[in-house]
């Protein structure tokens, strides 16, 4: 997919509407993993190079259309500020008269940030007057959101009925190393999938299965696998409702020669906290009144000798219950697999690269995307909304 992109764009004195994703997790009033805001930056500093005159515009959480006061972008303009090396004034609102008097008193080469967008209902309706409200001080946007490239709401979507719209550096990169992934990826082709919500990860599976050449699954995913297998899964949770649906994504695997890996032990405890008491088991035997919550280490062994020998791997969720340490082994013996591993590895979830990054690894992969959801529906192949829009005719 080809995209209209920025690169020989004239854009000093020009005011710039500048869609990115700053969903960030926040610590309080601070910014507690700022790579979705680091992932910007080209973007964002070769339009202020150029003398354009910015407004960066996001949303954070799911405020459902009004304003709470925890999810202003206070935070991340701060963050965005010191990232730039400046400070970065914010507005309160991100529609009105008071966002066309900042802008249009802008400098060439300067930025403003604007007001959480969601705080507006209109703004995930689509709302085509909010639309036009959002884009009247500007004369061009620009979309870095590729985290929220599968929604379309006014700000990703309905501004550009209004505006000369174009794809910013972020959002090309993704495109191009998702959309390769699915196109010609080096084989052999495993995803590493784990998580809590099976639910979530189902369709994912089951539209990539054409594509790869198996899947090594983890984390509270494994155990509706498990189930569905007929194994004594304990208190684990699972998704009864699935298990019908995973027999036949198992059955299908079969026939397509595709192998579909699952834990063989699992570490479980009777509890979820950082003091539990916890053992390695069998994951076909996991005690009655205990839970599985991580992969054990002979599983985190076989799925590394795989990862080793592989291509290309996607991952995405975590092994475990990752933020108790009695449950973070998996996830980190999976992380070390795939960075010392010559596959070309991609992580993919919001989740997965925050822990990562936590783990001071996030620069020896080989892509980091930045979309939690909208990684996972580009990779099915399902429609991106915001990316039409942004399409080079
Ligand atoms: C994300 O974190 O995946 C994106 O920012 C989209 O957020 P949403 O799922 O609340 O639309």
């Amino acid at each position: 997919m080809q995209l209209r992109a920025i690169r020989g764009l004239k854009v000093e004195g020009r005011r710039v509407l500048f869609r990115a994703d700053l969903n960030v997790p926040l610590d309080g009033q601070r910014v507690a993993e700022d790579g979705r805001i680091r992932a910007v930056l080209p973007t964002l500093q070769w339009l202020l190079d150029r003398g354009a005159k910015v407004a960066v515009c996001s949303h954070l959480g799911r405020p459902d259309g009004r304003v709470v006061e925890e999810l202003r972008l206070g935070p991340v303009g701060v963050r965005l500020g010191e990232l730039l090396g400046r400070p970065v004034p914010r507005l309160g609102v991100c529609v009105g008269r008071e966002v066309q008097e900042a802008v249009s008193r802008l400098e060439p080469g300067s930025v403003i940030l604007l007001e959480n967008v969601r705080f507006h209902p209109e703004e995930e309706e689509n709302d085509p007057e909010f639309a036009r409200r959002l884009a009247a001080p500007f004369d061009l946007f620009v979309n870095d959101a590729f985290a929220t490239a599968h929604r379309a709401h006014a700000s990703t979507v309905g501004v550009t009925r209004y505006l000369p719209s174009y794809a910013g550096f972020l959002m090309e990169r993704e495109v191009e190393v998702l959309g390769g992934l699915l196109e010609n990826p080096r084989r052999p082709f495993y995803v590493l999938v784990g998580g809590k919500k099976a639910k979530d990860k189902l369709g994912v599976l089951t539209d990539l299965l054409p594509h790869v050449d198996g899947f090594l699954v983890g984390g509270g995913v494994a155990f509706t696998f498990l189930l569905a297998r007929g194994d004594s899964i304990g208190r684990s949770v699972a998704d009864a409702d699935l298990v019908d649906t995973l027999k036949d994504l198992m059955g299908k695997a079969d026939a397509q020669g595709k192998k579909i890996h699952l834990p063989v032990d699992v570490v479980a405890a009777p509890e979820v906290s950082a003091q539990a008491e916890s053992k390695t088991v069998p994951a076909d035997k996991i005690p009655p009144q205990w839970m599985g919550l991580d992969i054990g280490p002979e599983t985190a062994a076989a799925y590394a000798r795989i990862v080793k020998e592989a291509g290309t791997v996607v991952w995405t969720g975590p092994m475990g219950a990752f933020e108790f340490a009695p449950f973070a082994r998996g996830t980190k013996a999976m992380a070390e697999a795939l960075v010392s591993s010559k596959a070309f590895t991609v992580v993919g979830g919001g989740e997965t690269g925050e822990a990562v990054e936590k783990m001071g690894l996030g620069e020896k992969f080989g892509y980091i995307s930045t979309g939690g959801g909208a990684t996972l529906d580009f990779l099915r192949g399902k429609s991106m909304p915001a990316l039409e829009p942004l399409r080079a005719s």
